[in-house]
């Protein structure tokens, strides 16, 4: 088990950053989940802590120690890469009975153990089979199968549930939070799957363009997103985020957002008074705007008319369009909406995120 820091990694690729400036710590047995659009540099990241490549900057811990001239094998590590390589000549059953057979591990218990997790997997047909007679998805959970057998001091997995359909990745991704409750090994898991990143990380780091953009906790990242990028990378739908500008002669803090007076209390109020410009964004969650029907009053609500519906069972989701605007509203299923009717959505202010509309920065 160990604990795993990066200060100031940086990697630049012919003088192109790739991954800039990281300060990352990940405590001791944590699910620590990096999350990114496709290039920001997540796989970079972890080919830095596996010793595949050396930061062009900074410092490498693992352990405490200094890894930055230790090589891969010496790191004492676990991987699952995008590109899993199986060794081609060997069986499934002998691929992941591999490390335990560099460690001498009783024959019995090697048998036991590979049985036990091909089942977990789900692979127990296959443990016959050379990784040519597998589909991509039957090969990952291989590769999955024989990290997890290695007990290593941590894993890292980059996208190790990439290959899998959406039922089988639902069922992994609770199987590997079950193995991790049981045995807490420190874990790097890197996706660009952020229902995959909000179910089963402890701490999410998210990345943009080679720099992290917050790290916090699941519902921290949801409901405290440090600034836009944050706040439409999690949750889905996308949240809504519309400009407005401060209005300054209100008798109390006030945005004005699509032709709506919206009161702002609290923190994100207090900041609006000292802001240099009045230019903001607000962010309202789909599920945060309500048809009005009938009339709650008190609250702000906008106008518009529905454009699509989209109904997906459980709820509707409806792209209604305020001005020269299109919001994203969950609403209840059989809500009784119609395309091309007018309807109002009101908010709960103390719900909504406000955003400068200069920096993007979270105020409040
Ligand atoms: N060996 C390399 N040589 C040159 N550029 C590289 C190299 N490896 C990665 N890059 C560049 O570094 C950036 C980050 O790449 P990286 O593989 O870390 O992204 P990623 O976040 O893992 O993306 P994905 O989700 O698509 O896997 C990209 O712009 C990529 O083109
Ligand atoms: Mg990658």
């Amino acid at each position: 088990m160990a604990t795993i820091t990066l200060e100031g990694v940086s990697k630049a690729f012919k003088g192109k950053p790739a991954v800039d400036g990281v300060d990352l710590s990940i405590d001791d047995g944590q699910f620590l989940i990096i999350v990114g659009p496709s290039g920001c540099g997540k796989t970079t990241t972890l080919r830095m802590l596996a010793g595949f490549e050396r930061p062009t900057s900074g410092v490498v811990r693992i352990g405490g120690r200094v890894m930055n001239d230790v090589p891969p094998k010496d790191r004492d590590l676990a991987m699952v890469f995008q590109n899993y390589a199986l060794f081609p000549h060997m069986t499934v059953a002998k691929n992941l009975a591999f490390g335990m057979r560099v460690r001498r591990v009783d024959r019995k218990v090697i048998d036991r153990e590979v049985a036990s997790i091909a089942s977990m997997l789900g692979i127990e047909a296959l443990l016959g089979r050379k990784p040519a007679e597998l589909s991509g998805g039957e090969r990952q959970r291989v590769a999955l199968g024989r990290a997890l057998l290695r007990k290593p001091k941590a894993f890292l997995l980059d996208e190790p549930l990439s290959n899998l359909d959406a039922a089988l990745r639902a069922q992994m991704r609770f199987e590997l939070k079950r193995i991790h409750a049981q045995f807490p090994v420190t874990t790097v898991y890197v996706t660009h799957d952020q229902v995959e990143a909000m179910t089963m990380a402890d701490r999410i780091a998210l990345m943009e363009g080679g720099r992290l953009q917050q790290v916090a906790a699941p519902e921290v990242l949801y409901s405290e997103p440090a600034n836009t990028f944050v706040a439409g990378f999690v949750g889905s739908p996308k949240i809504n985020l519309i400009p407005g500008q401060v209005v300054r002669d209100a008798r109390r803090p006030t945005i004005r957002s699509m032709s709506c007076d919206i009161p702002v209390d609290g923190t994100a109020g207090a900041v609006l008074a000292s802001l240099p410009h009045d230019n903001v964004v607000i962010g309202l969650r789909p599920e945060e705007l309500r048809p009005r029907r009938p009339a709650t009053g008190g609250l702000p609500a906008v106008r518009g008319v529905i454009e699509l519906i989209e109904p997906l069972g459980s709820e509707t989701h409806v792209a209604l369009r305020v001005g020269g605007h299109v919001l994203t509203c969950k609403c209840p299923p059989r809500a009784g909406l119609e395309v091309g009717s007018e309807i109002s959505v009101e908010f709960d202010p103390e719900h909504m995120k406000v955003f400068d509309g200069d920096t993007g920065m979270r105020l409040g």
